[in-house]
């Protein structure tokens, strides 16, 4: 009856403890592994160990462990007592992303008390990268771009590792994955090799490396002082000029629409075919107004367009009166203004007739 007494009075004071502090300050034991990864649909098999001290004030040992699931008891089937002070818990087929493995005992064969607890993490090794491509952007940075794979469902560091010949580059560390930007703008006419690494948990592994001349993957800034000026001798034209960013030779892609229209009229691409910085486009309808858009491209056409440049906008000269109006007439000012004559004039069959 006493010891039965002192039990409780145990139990009630390690009760309390447990629950202002919410656990014990030093386990009762341990499990291990301590931060588990596991691949998806694979057995993952977990130990607790407790305490020889705590087998003792606890009167407990390890089959009084009861293993929990996001605060779920395990069937018994999935646990073994392997000794005195060790319970192993085995999952067949992880499919949870994350799991709440807590190992707990009771104390007294009966008051449940938490002994350790941790996260159980599952998900995929990363898969090779794939696709790896990278863009120029002319003067600012480099973006490359790969696809990833398949999700992981854990965290995964991949990094683009950049070199020249001589000189290794610093890594490019991607926050989402499937991009990192370089900040530098690489040097032209020297090849580089680029690759990609990814790591998590469950793994590391490394993209094929591509290797390419930056020269031939730039997107140029796109040409700016797009100004459009008409001609009084030909109403159907309208010249452009602008300028090109940077000194690598360019062609031209030249689109056009009057005011009031959505779709773009495309300039032939044979037309704009030689680095230039101006064009006239002819048979336009006189005395409208058209916009004007232009792009570019490396002269040899590797690499990327550019963005379209700021519209601009020009109005065709009038039409010069391609034969006399059918009449019209003149005013007479030698007359006063109250009495003011005025001569009609008019057209008929090939003369004129006054
Ligand atoms: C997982 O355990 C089950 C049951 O013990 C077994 O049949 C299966 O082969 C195991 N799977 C792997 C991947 O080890
Ligand atoms: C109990 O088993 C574990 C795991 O096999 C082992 O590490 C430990 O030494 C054993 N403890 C005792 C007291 O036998
Ligand atoms: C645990 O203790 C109980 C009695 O409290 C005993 O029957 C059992 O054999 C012990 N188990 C182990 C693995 O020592
Ligand atoms: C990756 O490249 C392959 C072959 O070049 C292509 O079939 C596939 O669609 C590409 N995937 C993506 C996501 O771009
Ligand atoms: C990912 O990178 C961070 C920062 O460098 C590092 O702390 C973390 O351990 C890495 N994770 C993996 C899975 O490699
Ligand atoms: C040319 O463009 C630059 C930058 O867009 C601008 O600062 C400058 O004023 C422009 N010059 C003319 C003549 O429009
Ligand atoms: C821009 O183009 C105009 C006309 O082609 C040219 O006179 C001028 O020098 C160019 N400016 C720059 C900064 O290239």
């Amino acid at each position: 009856m006493s010891t039965l007494r002192i039990w409780l009075t145990q139990a009630l004071f390690i009760f309390l403890i447990t629950e202002s502090i919410g656990q014990l300050v030093e386990p009762c034991g341990y499990i291990y592994p301590e931060f588990p990864v596991v691949q998806r649909g694979s057995n993952f098999t977990a130990i607790c160990v407790l305490k020889e001290k705590c087998l003792q004030q606890y009167y407990v040992n390890a089959s009084y462990i009861v293993w929990k699931t996001n605060h779920v008891a395990v069937p018994k089937e999935q646990v073994t007592v392997i000794n005195r002070t060790t319970s192993s818990v085995t999952f067949t087929d992880m499919v949870l992303q994350t799991v709440q493995l807590t190992c707990n005992v009771l104390s007294f064969g009966q008051i449940e008390q938490n002994v350790y607890g941790t996260t159980v993490l599952s998900g995929f090794p990363p898969d090779i990268p794939t696709n790896l491509s990278c863009i120029v952007n002319e003067g600012k940075n480099m973006l490359c771009h790969w696809d990833p794979g398949r999700e992981t469902y854990l965290e995964t560091n991949y990094t683009l590792k950049s070199e020249w010949p001589t000189e290794k580059f610093a890594d490019c560390h991607s926050k989402h994955g499937t991009s990192c930007m370089v900040s530098f703008s690489p040097i032209y006419f020297v090849n580089i090799e680029v690759w990609v690494e990814a790591e998590n948990a469950l793994g590391k592994v490394s993209s094929e490396a591509i290797n390419f001349d930056p020269v031939d993957k730039v997107k140029h800034i796109p040409p700016y002082n797009l100004s459009v000026s008409n001609s009084e001798e030909l109403s159907s034209i309208l010249k452009l000029t602008w300028n090109n960013s940077g000194t690598l030779r360019l062609k031209s892609d030249i689109q056009y629409r009057t005011k009031d229209a959505s779709t773009w009229i495309q300039v032939p691409l044979e037309d704009t075919e030689s680095p230039r910085t101006s064009f006239t486009v002819q048979d336009l309808k006189p005395f409208t107004e058209y916009v004007f858009r232009i792009r570019t491209i490396k002269e040899d056409g590797k690499g990327y367009w550019s963005d379209w440049s700021e519209e601009a906008s020009g109005i065709t000269y009038e039409d010069r009166p391609s034969k006399p109006p059918s009449f019209w007439y003149k005013i007479n000012p030698s007359h006063t203004q109250e009495s003011r004559s005025a001569r009609l004039i008019w057209k008929a069959f090939n003369n004129v007739i006054i």
